[in-house]
């Protein structure tokens, strides 16, 4: 059995984890490079975790200036077995409005030119994203959320743009005639690279904007964004001790097949 290790991706306003105990910091070598800051490292409870602020400490690196390969394989070289993403994003939908926290289950990736996998090179692979999401993290997050008697929207999709500029109204309108829920510009490739390191990830999306589809609300700007992340931090801390809290001690397998996402991935022949 795998003892469970949980990892917290912070993300625009979330460049700490208050509660995470017995703190020290490791800076991780990765070949795939610099990951965006060292990780804190600690426990919550029982159960050990790993925090890394995805932007860096005081924002350094933009959507696309993320070494996204390197934060991944640092989780995964510090034993991280659960990821739990906290992402601002804009809303397309009414009932979500800034302060809500969306459970995702689904991504569409609209980023274009970022490194998005491990593989390639000599190493061909092709994991399954059907489902990105674990649904049993996803389950036990709501779980944490009604303990701490925190609102959150079970379900949602969640289109990554590249940024870092916002989107115009008109891609605004587009994506909500989509049917897309919510808007940012960082889950993938996170999600994908997760998969293929067989970490289950799961994403709380703060929203924090109505993007500028809506008529009734200014289009987003920084300042409303980094706001509604701030008055939400709290909120997002208390969700996670309370999840990592009630963590079981060993993984738990994925119905979504993360935990062995590589079984009968790789095409490429072993050398001979
Ligand atoms: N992050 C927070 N709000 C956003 C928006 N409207 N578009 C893209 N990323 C965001």
């Amino acid at each position: 059995m795998t003892a469970a290790v949980l990892g917290v991706m912070g993300g625009s306003g979330v460049y700490d984890l208050p509660g995470l105990e017995d703190v020290h910091e490791e800076r991780v070598a990765s070949p795939w490079g610099e990951p965006s800051d060292a990780l804190r490292i600690g426990r919550i409870g029982g159960t050990n975790v790993v925090f890394l602020a995805r932007h860096g400490r005081g924002h350094r690196f933009s959507p696309s200036g993320i070494n996204y390969r390197a934060n991944i394989d640092a989780m995964k070289r510090m034993g991280v077995t659960d990821l739990v993403a906290l992402s601002a994003c804009g809303s397309f939908r009414d009932e979500l409005p800034p302060g809500l926290f969306v459970l995702i289950d689904q991504f569409v990736d609209r980023t274009h030119g970022r490194a998005s996998s491990f593989f390639g090179d000599g190493c061909v692979a092709h994991v399954s994203l059907a489902h990105p999401v674990g649904p049993g993290l996803q389950k036990r997050i709501g779980a944490a959320a009604a303990a701490e008697d925190i609102p959150v929207h079970r379900g949602g999709t969640y289109v990554c743009m590249e940024g870092p500029q916002f989107s115009s109204l008109a891609e605004s309108r587009a994506y909500k005639a989509q049917g897309f829920d919510v808007i940012g510009m960082t889950n993938m490739p996170e999600a994908k690279l997760a998969r293929e390191a067989e970490i289950t990830y799961a994403t709380i999306a703060m929203v924090t904007d109505y993007d500028c589809w809506h008529p009734g609300h200014d289009a987003v700007d920084v300042a409303a964004v980094v706001a509604v992340a701030r008055a939400n931090a709290d909120k997002a801390a208390r969700l996670v001790a309370r999840l990592a809290r009630d963590f079981p001690a060993e993984r738990e397998p994925c119905p979504a097949g993360s935990h062995r996402a590589l079984d009968g991935a790789i095409m490429t022949a072993p050398a001979a």
